[in-house]
């Protein structure tokens, strides 16, 4: 099978490669480049098969199939544009698309991320039904905030309605300016769909339970071939995880990952020398956990009405379908 995927000039190499070379500046990795290269997208497959919650508990993806039929019932069978922002997989819209497929209306798909490999496996997982729909797979970085308003509508009728599905995008974003950026793909009549991580109660009795699955030998090997795939060597780093309070309160904090210099390096990215002293810090990932009971009010802040939320039994995940809201 042969397919055609468009890149976004967002992800053009010269762009990518200033990206990174600010974000190293700032002693920052880009998250995207934790999921870049086909290297990184096998070794975060790997790590989400063996510890995330969608592959590892049937009764999550029976709550995403009832997401998604609650989602297309409120749409009312028109035609569907099916956007699915950090396809990642492709393993959920796979699910979407055969609901969608099953009630008989035609449909258009948008997979986008910002990793080839990864768009290319959404593609490949959605195979058996390419024939029954239209596709404008977008290899695409977000966070520059690309306006995408006519890639998305080029092949739309007015009839169309969006619903874009967000998954596990949130926890990995600043989800303060990323949730308005949603709203602004959105028209009145589409929905949204995004999941979110959860903390099952507030910071302090939850945080012993979430961490082992950010401090595990998977994801290690996720976070360090980040690192080593821009020359650093694994003795060069300590890699530490660790929780991160955010709000007073406790119902919001994060995880996060940061790897510790032992011993003064340099670093050349296309040219450019970046100087690292020992002891200094490289912020590589973070994980951000809302508890249930914040996330309606994190929504209504982004301008997205909550129609419907669902929790898994463990209230580690979330999924919440929206409406742009009018004001
Ligand atoms: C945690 S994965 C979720 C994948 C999939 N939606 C799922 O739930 O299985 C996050 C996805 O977002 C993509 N991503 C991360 N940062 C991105 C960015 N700045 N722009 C576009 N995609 C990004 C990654 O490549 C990855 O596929």
């Amino acid at each position: 099978m042969a397919v055609t995927l468009t890149v976004h000039d967002s992800q053009y190499p010269q762009r990518v490669s200033e990206q990174l070379r600010h974000g190293l500046r700032a002693r920052r990795l880009p998250g995207k480049f934790l999921y870049d290269s086909p290297a990184q997208a096998q070794r975060w497959l790997a790590y989400h098969q063996a510890y995330a919650p969608s592959r590892t508990a049937a009764a999550l993806l029976d709550l995403y199939q009832q997401a998604f039929q609650t989602a297309l019932r409120a749409l009312a069978s028109p035609p569907l544009h099916y956007v699915s922002l950090g396809c990642g997989g492709g393993m959920k819209d796979a699910l979407c698309l055969t609901q969608a497929i099953q009630q008989g209306a035609p449909v258009l798909f948008t997979p986008m991320d910002a990793s080839v490999a990864l768009v290319l496996e959404t593609l490949l997982r959605v195979q058996p039904w390419l024939a029954d729909l239209t596709t404008a797979p977008l290899v695409v970085d977000f966070d520059s905030r690309p306006d995408l308003s006519a890639w998305l509508a080029q092949h739309e009728t007015p009839r169309h309605r969006r619903l874009l599905g967000c998954f596990g995008m949130l926890p990995n974003v600043d989800y303060r300016s990323f949730l308005p950026y949603l709203r602004s793909l959105m028209r009145p009549g589409d929905l949204v769909l995004l999941s979110a991580n959860l903390s099952p109660g507030l910071y302090a009795e939850a945080v012993g339970r979430i961490l082992p699955q950010y401090d595990n030998p998977y994801a290690h090997a996720w976070y360090t071939g980040a690192l080593t795939s821009l020359g650093l060597a694994l003795e060069q780093i300590h890699l530490s995880v660790q929780p991160h309070l955010l709000r007073p309160d406790g119902h919001l904090w994060q995880i996060q990952a940061v790897a510790v210099i032992q011993q003064a390096l340099q670093l050349v990215l296309d040219g450019e020398h970046v100087a690292l002293s020992a002891g200094e810090s490289i912020d590589v990932f973070f994980s951000t956990r809302f508890t249930p009971e914040v996330m309606p009010e994190v929504l209504a802040e982004s301008g997205l009405t909550l129609l419907h939320s669902w929790l898994c039994a463990t209230h580690e995940e979330g999924l919440y379908l929206c409406a742009r809201s009018s004001v």
